[in-house]
This record gives structure tokens, sequence and C-alpha cells, in this order.
């Protein structure tokens, strides 16, 4: 089957990484025709756009894309290129499964944690105002509907993998209303899943729990800013955002990314790490329907961390990305 995907390679290491996950898909027999366009600080540079209409369009047509780290021209009046296609493209799940990879040095050896996190509102809303000078005030927003429709992502998706426990995270006991109504509505859509076992935290103790003892926890759900920072925090306990992947969902399509940023201290010296984005590739082909070939990558990035030295600077080693991405397709 032929597939037409867009493609974002974005700034600094971007185009680097994106066309070591090409390299990578095309060896393992999945026909993908690319439909390539330009969105970051680049492209605001030549356009004087960092998100391009064209850019959102080609994912609605396409509904999947792969996207590289994509940077803001800060000060300059643009709105975040991410924050633009979360909002153009309703992408209200961000999904980021953290695990150990054997090989990578890391606190802990048998992570394997399932991150879910509302995109879409709470204190990322954005809406924030001077109340007088020297007092600021930033609004959170929370909805039924996003609580709703992320609980419910959060459950369909540990039951489509197979995993047996969503913890809801949370910060009810002082934010009542807002963080109380998220724990309402997650706990009522719970009961509709009887087969997957429910957990409550509170935020700040998830954090340390997660610290001590990730194997406590199987998927979690959160919102936005809990979301933000714990899966940081969790990619940290694996070998950090380098190795993580990611992939942000809304009913009509899908953009997956890696974790990382576009790394402007190694740009264009082909040392970048491209493992998070070769996952988030193999993200995309399961959410495809191309199973095999997602675990086949999976298994031949884990194999070079296991079996092989093949490191690129960021952990310890000497390999380019190109030598990297060649010992990952001579395992597939
Ligand atoms: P960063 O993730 O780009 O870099 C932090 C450190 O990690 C740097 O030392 C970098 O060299 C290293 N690093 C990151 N990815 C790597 C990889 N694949 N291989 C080897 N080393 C890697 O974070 P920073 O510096 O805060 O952000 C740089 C730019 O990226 C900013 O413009 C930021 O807005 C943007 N950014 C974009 C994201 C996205 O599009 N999803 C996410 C995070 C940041």
């Amino acid at each position: 089957m032929n597939y037409t995907v867009t493609l974002i390679p974005g700034d600094g290491i971007g185009p680097e990484v994106t066309a070591a996950a090409q390299q990578v898909i095309a060896a393992v027999g999945v026909q993908i025709e690319w439909e390539r366009h330009d969105a970051g600080a680049e492209a605001a540079a030549r356009t004087g756009n960092p998100c391009p209409d064209a850019v959102i369009q080609s994912i609605q047509r396409n509904r999947i894309a792969l996207k590289g780290p994509v940077g803001t021209p800060i000060g300059k009046g643009y709105r975040s290129v991410n924050v633009t296609l979360r909002r153009a493209l309703d992408l209200y799940a961000c999904l980021r499964p953290v695990r150990s990879l054997r090989g990578v040095p890391s606190r802990y050896e048998h992570v394997d944690l399932v991150i879910i996190r509302e995109n879409t509102e709470g204190i990322y809303s954005g809406i924030e105002h001077m109340v007088v000078p020297g007092v600021a005030e930033s609004l959170k927003i929370v909805t039924e509907r996003a609580c709703q429709r992320i609980s419910e992502f959060a459950f369909r998706h540990a039951r489509a993998i197979g995993r047996k426990k969503v913890t809801i995270v949370h910060k009810a006991n002082l934010l009542r209303l807002t963080d109380g109504l998220f724990l309402d509505v997650a706990r009522r859509t719970a009961q509709r899943f009887p087969d997957i076992e429910t957990g409550e935290v509170i935020v700040d103790a998830c954090a340390m729990n997660l610290v001590r003892d990730p194997s406590q926890y199987d998927v979690l759900v959160m919102d936005n800013l809990y979301g933000d920072i714990l899966s940081e925090l969790t990619a940290g306990l694996v070998g950090g955002t380098g190795v993580v992947p990611g992939a942000n969902f809304g009913d009509e399509c899908a953009v997956f990314e890696a974790v990382h940023g576009s790394a402007p201290d190694i740009a264009g010296r082909g040392v970048a790490n491209p493992t998070a984005v070769t996952l988030s590739a193999a993200m995309m082909l399961h959410s495809m329907g191309e199973r095999d070939a997602a675990r086949r990558i999976e298994r031949a990035v884990e194999r070079v961390y296991a079996e092989t030295d093949v490191r690129t600077p960021d952990l310890g080693g000497t390999a380019t990305t190109q030598q990297f991405t060649d010992a990952i397709v001579r395992f597939l």
C-alpha cells in the first residue's frame, strides 16, 4: 500500500533527523510519498510566516504528519508553530511512551510508562494580563469537554495497547474547581472501562514517586502543565529527550514528532541523535496499521543500543547521524 504523509523537516537538526527516519522507513519497505513543507524559524525568515496555511491544509488532507523540531522567532510577534498546529488541527492528546533502552545509561532499567497530556487548555490557554503594574494574572481554563475527550483517549489507548492501569494526575486538593472538574470527569470516564484499573495521585506526589520508583505507574493522564513537566521528567528517567518519541492526536489527524528541540548548538554537523524521531516514525507506522514494520524498527533501534557501541556524541559516542542510521538499517 502507498501512503502520502506530510513531512515538516523543521529547523536546526530537524532536517538531519527526519532524513534518518525517512531512510529507516524506506529500508523497512513501507512506501511513503512525502509531501514536504517548511515551517519554523527558517520558514519565517524566508516567507514571513512560520506556519503557512499550506502546511495545515496538507496535514488535513493526509491526516498524518512527521515533524522535526521547529523554532519560533522570539520577540517578533509570531505564535509558536506547535501551538498553531495543535489549535488548527485540534490535536488535543499528546502521547509519550517512555521506555528504557538497554544500553542507554539511565537511573532505572525497566521503565515502561505512557504519559497522556491534555494539549489544548489549562494554564497554557494563553489568557494573561497585567492587573495593575506589578501584578500579573493568568487564567487556567478547564472545560468538561476537554476533560472528557482526554480521559476517554487515555482509557481507550490503554485498552488498545493492553495496559492494565490508568492513573489520573491532578491537584484537586488545592484547585478544587478546575482540577476538581478534571478529576470528576476522569473518574466518570473510568467507570465505562471496568477492565482497566484506575488510580489517582496528586501531581507533586506523583513527581516524587516517579523519581523513586517509576514501576508503580502504567498509563498516566493529566492536564497540560503537569503533562509538560512530567513528560520531561520521565524522559530524564530513560536517558533524555534525545531517545523519547512523541505524537499529538486529534480526532481527524495526528502529528508524530521527536520530543527534543532543534538543538542549534549541534545543527549542521551531522551528529544529532536520530533515535527519538525514528521511534516517533515507528509510532506513526503503528497508527497507519503497519504494525509489523513499526515493531521491526523499534527492535532494530533497541538492538543498536543493546548489541553495539554505536552512539552519537550526546550519549558519549563518536558516531555521526548517518552511521547511527546505517546501524539501525543493518538490523532491519
Ligand atoms: P533542545 O532540545 O534543542 O536542546 C537541548 C540540548 O539537547 C542541546 O544541548 C542539544 O544539542 C541537545 N539535543 C537535543 N536533541 C538532540 C538530539 N536529537 N541529538 C543530540 N543532542 C540533542 O532544546 P532548546 O535548546 O531548549 O531549544 C532549541 C530550539 O528548539 C528552541 O527554538 C525551541 O523553541 C525549539 N524547540 C522545539 C520543540 C518542538 O518543535 N517540538 C521542542 C523543544 C524546543
